[in-house]
């Protein structure tokens, strides 16, 4: 069986540190596109050059020319912009509509049975543009943010109950925003729900759900918190990693259950937008939304992250896109 061809567009940081994961995985060839003159040709030789050491014999390819991808399995999208001083929000959402128009209008051409994953901010209107400009089926055009956000919630309860984090389950819906949906309830340790843990170890109701509620906090912001420390760019580990964790589910038809942001057609009561749930990803993508009971204040925070997925969606049309 021939290898698969991953490629991946935009080598900043999260680009480059996919690059390596997936050489150090063997999950495929890759090739590396930039608009950066040399600059992915740079980092995939570096890359490359580790290969007696990591041992791998894939090929990593930097590229400035789209011909590249042609046949491309799948399909990474880093591109973009961050905000810089002085740029309104609809300015950064315009450079970033422009550049994922370009984008999608290039792997429509070169790469049109890929399946596709969107990791640039803001996320749920760069998916549904993606989508959009290349007319790919939904279930092959999915973003990455849910399995990050989850990851997150897990590791500030894992270091608040000083448990192992491998033993966490928490669930994180809705859009990639300050909106985001933590599911408290039900968020477990091996099946044990978090609450009661929280109760047990404060013996008081009411200190356990604050300090629930200060994670919950801390998780939404989280992406910000690294952006504070870091003072030039955003979080790239963790998203590279979490794509992986898609990648792998897609070219091992593992039918893994995740949270994505995927297409919603009546699922959670949504239809037409992108929103993150937890999906069955496998071979073919997105084989199907998995829908969860609500309660009452569950729903009301999930409609309201939803609205912001939709007034973000027609800030982009209002702004021609
Ligand atoms: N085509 C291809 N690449 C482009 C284009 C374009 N038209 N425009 C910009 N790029 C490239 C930049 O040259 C840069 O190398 O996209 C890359 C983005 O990399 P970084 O700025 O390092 O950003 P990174 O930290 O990798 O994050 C990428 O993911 O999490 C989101 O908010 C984040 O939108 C950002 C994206």
């Amino acid at each position: 069986m021939p290898r698969k061809k991953i490629s991946i567009i935009g080598g900043g940081q999260i680009g480059g540190v996919l690059t390596q994961l997936i050489a150090q995985k063997q999950l495929g060839d890759v090739v590396l596109y930039d608009i950066i003159e040399d600059m992915p040709q740079g980092k995939c030789l570096d890359i490359a050059e580790a290969s007696r050491v990591d041992y791998f014999d894939i090929k990593v390819t930097g590229t400035n020319d789209y011909k590249e991808i042609d046949g491309s399995d799948i399909v990474i999208i880093t591109a973009g912009l961050p905000r810089k001083p002085g740029m309104s929000r609809d300015d950064l959402l315009t450079t970033n509509a422009q550049i994922m128009k370009t984008v999608a209008e290039n792997v429509k051409k070169h790469a049109p049975k890929s399946i596709v994953i969107v990791i640039s901010n803001p996320l749920d209107a760069m998916v549904t543009l993606f989508k959009n400009i290349s007319g790919f089926k939904a279930n092959k055009v999915i973003g990455q943010a849910g399995i990050l956000d989850s990851s997150r919630f897990a590791t500030f309860i894992a270091w608040e109950l000083d448990v192992s984090v491998k033993d966490i389950n928490a669930l994180v819906l809705g859009g990639h925003g300050d909106t985001m949906v933590p599911l408290v309830r039900y968020a477990n340790v091996n099946g044990i729900p978090v609450m009661e843990l929280l109760e047990r170890k404060y013996k008081d109701k009411a200190k356990a759900d604050e300090v629930m509620k200060a994670l919950v906090e801390r998780t939404k912001m989280a992406g910000g918190e690294v952006v504070k420390l870091l003072k030039t760019g955003s979080a790239f580990y963790s998203p590279a990693s979490s794509t992986i964790a898609m990648t792998e589910a897609i070219l091992y038809d593992e039918k893994r259950v995740l949270p994505v942001c995927a297409y919603l057609d009546g699922e959670f009561g949504v239809k037409g937008y992108y929103v993150g749930v937890p999906a069955v990803l496998g071979a073919n993508g997105v084989e199907r939304i998995v829908e969860l009971t609500l309660n009452d204040e569950e729903q009301a925070l999930l409609d309201n992250s939803v609205n912001a997925v939709k007034t973000l969606v027609e800030d982009m049309k209002r702004l021609g896109f």
